[in-house]
């Protein structure tokens, strides 16, 4: 016993290598397993899906290979398909046959979203939680977020005349059979209109998502052709967040939070993981991440050249955002993602 203490006194002070190896903890498959820090799974996962008029429509979108406009009987399929794969949660984007300068469309009971829920919430009951993106540029004829003015000397989006079409737009979705609403308009006060108007519905029980952080970004692109959804003049800067800005991404969730918010979502993902992280860390609440049209069509169009491994590539991705602080992601690999995570 002597001798031991003797001789461990004698030692140096570990100071680092070569005491410390931190490839020790990396030596094999299940050692990596128990001290990996984050986890992808497929709870955390939600899949944007496009639904369109007609019958028997499976259209795929040129941009995002494997993502379709689908009219509702293949909705109905495709959700039942994710469903299989563990895939459970969904938010649904309209392309209505028909657009005006209101973006009417949005409101009608009838309506394209309106019917679509109606048909998953018969064909899956509970069994599958149904958001709503909820918004007008789908619906509008000159593709922007609400309705216009020229009350400030250009045409630009009317606010607050925007507002209350919007609180209509998310009760009627609810009435029909969504379980969340998800605005993504970027327009101040929405939150609080939609959250008293759910209320006064008797639907103080709804979650909202708030698309709190949306930046005006070129990552929509292939977007814009699936939803049939581009400005037809201007851009949306006055109303999406500049690329820039990160203090700014703190105060618009500050206010959403402040309207009744439940979860906050980062738009785009991977330009903005930085943002995803201050809110978590500033916030504390639930945090959502939009991995968005561009960043899927990236990685699918580097894969088709045999440039870079997709399945690699698109769960490193999913981890890194998981891993910045996003509680969930939005993303078009969520199907594929369930099956590699498999
Ligand atoms: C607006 C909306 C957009 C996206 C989701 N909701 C487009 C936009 O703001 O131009 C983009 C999603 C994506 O690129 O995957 N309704």
């Amino acid at each position: 016993m002597a001798t031991y203490e003797n001789s461990a006194a004698q030692q140096p002070v570990p100071r680092g290598f070569p005491t410390v190896r931190p490839r020790r903890l990396r030596h094999n498959p299940l050692i990596r397993d128990v001290v990996r820090e984050t986890t992808l799974s497929v709870q955390d996962l939600i899949l944007p899906l496009f639904v369109r008029s007609g019958r028997g429509i499976k259209k795929e979108i040129a941009s995002m290979p494997g993502n379709y406009q689908l009219s509702i009987d293949c909705l109905v399929d495709e959700v039942g398909d994710a469903l299989e794969l563990g895939v459970c949660s969904f938010i649904l984007f309209g392309i209505p046959a028909h657009k005006d300068a209101t973006g009417s469309g949005a409101l009608d009971p009838e309506g394209i979203v309106q019917q679509a829920l109606r048909a998953l919430r018969k064909e899956y009951g509970d069994r599958a939680l149904l958001m709503t993106d909820e918004c007008f540029c789908e619906y509008t004829d000159h593709g922007h977020c609400g309705v216009l003015t020229e009350a400030t000397g250009r045409l630009d989006l009317d606010n607050d005349a925007t507002l209350p079409l919007l609180a209509e737009q998310c009760v009627s979705h609810v009435r029909a059979g969504a379980d969340l609403v998800a605005p993504s308009g970027m327009l101040d006060g929405m939150v609080g209109a939609i959250r008293a108007s759910l209320d006064a519905a008797g639907f103080s029980h709804v979650p909202i998502m708030s698309y709190s952080a949306k930046y005006a970004s070129g990552f929509y692109g292939p977007f814009r052709d699936a939803a049939e959804s581009p400005p037809q003049f201007g851009d949306r800067s006055s109303y999406q967040m500049d690329p820039a800005n990160g203090d700014e991404a703190l105060r618009e969730v500050e206010l959403d939070l402040a309207e009744g918010a439940d979860i906050v979502m980062v738009k785009p993902a991977l330009a903005y993981l930085d943002i995803i992280r201050r809110v978590k860390e500033r916030f504390g609440v639930p945090v959502a991440a939009y991995n968005v049209s561009g960043e899927f069509a990236m990685i699918k169009a580097a894969a088709q050249k045999g440039w870079i491994d997709e399945r690699r590539v698109a769960v490193e991705v999913l981890t890194g955002i998981k891993r910045a602080g996003a509680d969930m992601i939005l993303t078009y690999f969520a199907r594929d993602a369930a099956r590699w995570l498999k």
